[in-house]
């Protein structure tokens, strides 16, 4: 008699740890319990699986999910769908809403909140502000909590620590690796005078390299000094790519679908819908980020989901806010980079599962290992589809990659052991449940 399991997932090409190869898994209670031939058990459920590509769940490490405070733009159930169909199956959320998550309280909420309406499991950053510097330690070790955010440049909303000493006194008061969003404040205010009216191609003009450059050396001089691990989100410049290369003892870096894959031409047809903070840059830099990508300096993918309305977009440049939807489109659009050669499928999974639980620390996630949650993006790598708007379940509904046709997609999103998407059918209630870390799990 052979073993019984609740689910077996049957003949797909699984990626793991041991290579890529045709294997099924066997899942009970929400963990993976056996990965190979288990043609002699027994299940009460078998998944067919031929065809597909069996993925570790992706983590996305960087999404704006807006409740609350701006639930015109998104929330955490509209948001977490939007991941689920896109074949996300974790996210880590930021701080910057309304009231932003600052304190234990605010944090609390956020949990409270995604109870029972996120489709994926989810952590929440804390942000980091003068006024939290000195309790961020105890802050960040709260259940739930992905770690400490700081934006060093100010973005969407009002969060900032611009200050060498006020950054100081964050990352002496931490020990898990904090996120920073770095461009220098200072240099932002100078050239502020450089966006020209109605003209989003001024938003790197305005934004330059050299903003992008000189937070990311100040963060790494004072993580060094401090003696802690920072984490640079959404890297846009070729040349911070070329200096965090020298400093990974100290530093992770993660770059986002939109500054691989769009360039500043797109300013012409795409207007304030490519206006991100940091922007989408020439050619030059994504050629730098790229290069990144493949000598291993990059760590991890991170989609930087921060959708804004249509008609905030329509605002006339400055007035446009920074950002565009992201959730959905990481797999499909990172997959068919795959298959247009510029990144093997291992490397993928490097950087979207076994990246963000090896720099996060999350506990049992990022493999597919026994004794792992059983958490799985099943793709299929040769189905051609194109994107649209209507696919796009960000309150939003907008993408900048809109009749751009994929050659691979996610056709299901397995969360703890249950399907939550199949064929972009939602087939379960919403019970996404917080990440858990090993820096912060409960002692008994
Ligand atoms: O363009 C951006 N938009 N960059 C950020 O860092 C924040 C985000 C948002 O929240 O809208």
């Amino acid at each position: 008699m052979g073993a019984t399991f609740d689910v077996i997932l049957k003949g797909g090409v699984v990626v793991n740890h041991d290579g890529v190869g045709v294997r099924d898994i066997g899942v009970s209670d929400g963990r993976i319990m056996a990965i190979g031939d288990l043609g002699s058990a027994s299940a009460g459920e078998t998944i067919d699986c031929f065809g597909l590509t069996i993925l570790p769940g992706v983590i996305d490490t960087q999404v704006h999910f807006r409740e609350p405070g701006a639930e015109h733009k998104e929330d955490l159930e509209s948001g977490s769908r939007a991941a689920v169909l896109g074949g996300v199956t974790a996210v880590f959320e930021m701080p910057n809403t309304d009231p932003q998550t600052v304190s234990a309280a605010a944090l609390e909420d956020k949990l409270e909140r995604a109870r029972g309406r996120m489709h994926c499991d989810h952590a929440f950053f804390m942000g980091g502000t003068r006024e939290n510097a000195r309790e961020l330690g105890e802050l960040e070790m709260l259940p739930g909590c992905a770690g400490v955010k700081v934006f060093v440049g100010s973005s969407t909303g009002t969060l900032l620590l611009e200050d060498d000493e006020d950054i100081d006194v964050v990352l002496r008061h931490i020990r898990r690796r904090a996120a920073f969003h770095a461009e220098d404040e200072p240099r932002l205010r100078e050239r502020a005078g450089l966006r020209e009216p109605g003209r989003p191609e001024t938003h790197p003009v305005w934004r330059d390299e050299t903003a992008a450059m000189l937070a990311t050396q100040r963060l790494v001089r004072l993580a060094r000094a401090a003696g802690r691990r920072i984490h640079i989100l959404h890297v846009s410049t070729a040349e911070e790519m070329a200096f965090l290369a020298h400093h990974k003892d100290v530093a992770s870096v993660e770059v986002t679908p939109h500054h691989l894959t769009l360039t500043a031409d797109s300013y012409a047809s795409l207007g304030t819908k490519l206006q991100m903070n940091p922007p989408v840059r020439d050619s030059r830099h994504r050629i730098g980020l790229w290069a990144g990508l493949a000598n291993g300096t990059a760590d991890i993918l991170g989609s930087d989901h921060a959708p804004h309305t249509l008609e905030e977009k329509a605002k006339p440049y400055p007035d446009s806010p920074s950002g565009m939807a992201g959730v959905q489109t990481l797999v499909p659009i990172m997959l068919d980079q795959v298959n247009a050669g510029c990144l093997s499928i291992e490397r993928f999974v490097d950087m979207t599962s076994a990246g963000p639980a090896r720099l996060f620390q999350i506990a049992c996630k990022g493999r597919i290992a026994a004794g792992y949650d059983a958490d799985f993006t099943i793709v299929d790598m040769r189905r051609r589809q194109e994107i649209t708007d209507d696919w796009i379940a960000s309150r939003c509904a907008w993408t900048p990659y809109a009749g751009h046709t994929v050659s691979a997609w996610p056709v299901g999103t397995m969360v703890r052991g249950r399907v939550v998407m199949w064929e972009g059918d939602l087939l379960a209630p919403a019970t996404g449940e917080p990440v858990r870390f090993l820096e912060t799990l409960p002692r008994s």
